[in-house]
């Protein structure tokens, strides 16, 4: 199928961009793209391709911007029910913090999803994909986290390969039983830390080589916050989720610094997330480091925060820049990369090209895909997005409604 006529056809060609460079969409005006067999097997002029390709069957993009799906790194899809009095509760003075070791917070929701069946799981989140994928995500990373114990941890993780293989929204499964203290072991975090190592890691490479022994191994994610896992708790579980070979990715920052950023980094972890209370010191290190910086300005934007990730001071350092939404039902019900997009350029700082390139290109190297999505170049997969606009700057410049009049997810098309 040959694609033709994008005002814009945004490539977003090359690498994973890093610091100033971020933002390098590489247009090509009057763009077109050849996929064959779910990939892309050329991007250029709709003139040069046309010419070249006369036979082939095609899909005219009318006059409108074309550009990578958008990947979204950091997403807790997978729960049931949701916390609509917390935010009430928020709004009149009680902070995210209180509410959370009050037993509200992310315990109230492990509830819900401990209580649910697997249809009402699968049913919930299904949802929230099919949204997810009609504002143009078409891979998404999301995690376990509403379990906390081995049984409904995995539970978590059954309905999101399920998912995963019903699409079109593709997923990048992460494990986080390290979201909490399940309140059955309130006051006893080291022993839980120790389960998690001991028990719950080893038992879920088992279940991973029976149920997905085809896919790479889960990333293994920690949140480090006070109130949460301190850093050594932290260090405990990266060292031991290392040994069995899983990935990493950490949750730091999001409102105390407890140095999570660093240790993360330094074990090689792909992403640390939230990054908004980060030190100077460890700025210039992830300027440095391989691992991306994965913002999540909804969640300050949800708890209606006024700090954001420091994008302009990690850029100066460096670092590679990427954006996600953080659905989850205690601090961002977002759906929306769109939203991501409009609310990093007004918060962070960035210019809608930065943007779109953290929210594309970045976010698949967040996700440890960059290899296969994230831009429009030859051999990748076909994943991409015809707007209803000429212009891509739209996507920062209006807020609140949906720009994407075509989903293409493998080279399969989705009308919206
Ligand atoms: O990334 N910080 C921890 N996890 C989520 C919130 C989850 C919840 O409140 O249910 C976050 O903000
Ligand atoms: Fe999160």
């Amino acid at each position: 199928m040959l694609i033709h006529s994008a005002s814009q056809l945004i490539t977003l060609a090359g690498s994973p961009q890093r610091g100033r460079d971020l933002g390098r969409l590489g247009i090509i005006p009057n763009g077109a793209v050849l996929i064959r067999d779910g990939v892309i097997i050329e991007t250029g002029t709709t003139l040069d391709l046309l010419n070249k390709y006369p036979d082939e069957e095609r899909l005219d993009a009318d006059g409108k911007a074309m550009l990578p799906g958008f990947v979204d790194a950091h997403t807790h899809l997978v729960w049931a029910g949701d916390r609509a009095v917390e935010f009430e509760m928020r709004l009149q003075g009680k902070s995210y913090m209180e509410i959370m070791t009050a037993g509200g917070g992310i315990a109230s929701t492990v509830k819900a999803t401990r209580a649910a069946d697997h249809e009402t799981l699968l049913h919930e989140s299904r949802a929230r994909a099919n949204a997810m994928f009609s504002y143009g995500t078409t891979t998404a990373e999301t995690k376990t986290g509403y379990g906390l114990a081995l049984k409904t941890e995995l539970a978590q993780m059954a309905v999101l390969l399920q998912l995963d293989h019903e699409g079109p929204l593709e997923i990048v499964p992460t494990f986080l039983a390290a979201h909490a203290i399940p309140t059955e072991y309130a006051g006893r975090e080291d022993a839980y830390t120790q389960l998690i190592c001991a028990e719950m890691l080893p038992a879920l490479k088992d279940w991973w080589h029976h149920k997905a022994a085809n896919k790479p191994l889960p990333f293994v994610d920690v949140f480090c916050e006070k109130g949460a896992f301190n850093l050594d708790q932290t260090l405990q579980i990266f060292t031991a989720a290392r040994s069995l070979g899983f990935p990493l990715k950490a949750h730091v920052d999001e409102f105390e610094n407890l140095g999570g950023a660093a240790l993360a980094s330094e074990l090689g972890a792909t992403s640390v997330d939230h990054v908004v209370k980060t030190s100077a010191a460890e700025i210039q290190l992830l300027g440095r480091s391989k691992t991306a910086v994965v913002s999540l300005p909804c969640t300050p934007f949800g708890l209606a925060d006024a700090h954001y990730t420091p994008a302009k001071d990690l850029l100066a350092a460096d670092a590679i820049l990427a954006l996600a939404t953080d659905l989850n039902p205690g601090t961002a019900w977002c759906e929306s990369m769109q939203f991501v997009i409009a609310l990093a350029c007004r918060t962070l700082k960035l210019t809608p090209a930065q943007a779109l390139a953290a929210a594309t290109i970045n976010a698949a190297y967040a996700t440890g895909r960059s290899a296969t999505i994230g831009s429009l170049e030859a051999g990748k997969q076909a994943d991409l997005l015809i707007l209803s606009v000429e212009d891509y700057r739209h996507l920062a410049y209006r807020f609140g409604g949906n720009l994407v009049r075509t989903v293409i997810k493998k080279g399969i098309v989705y009308p919206q």
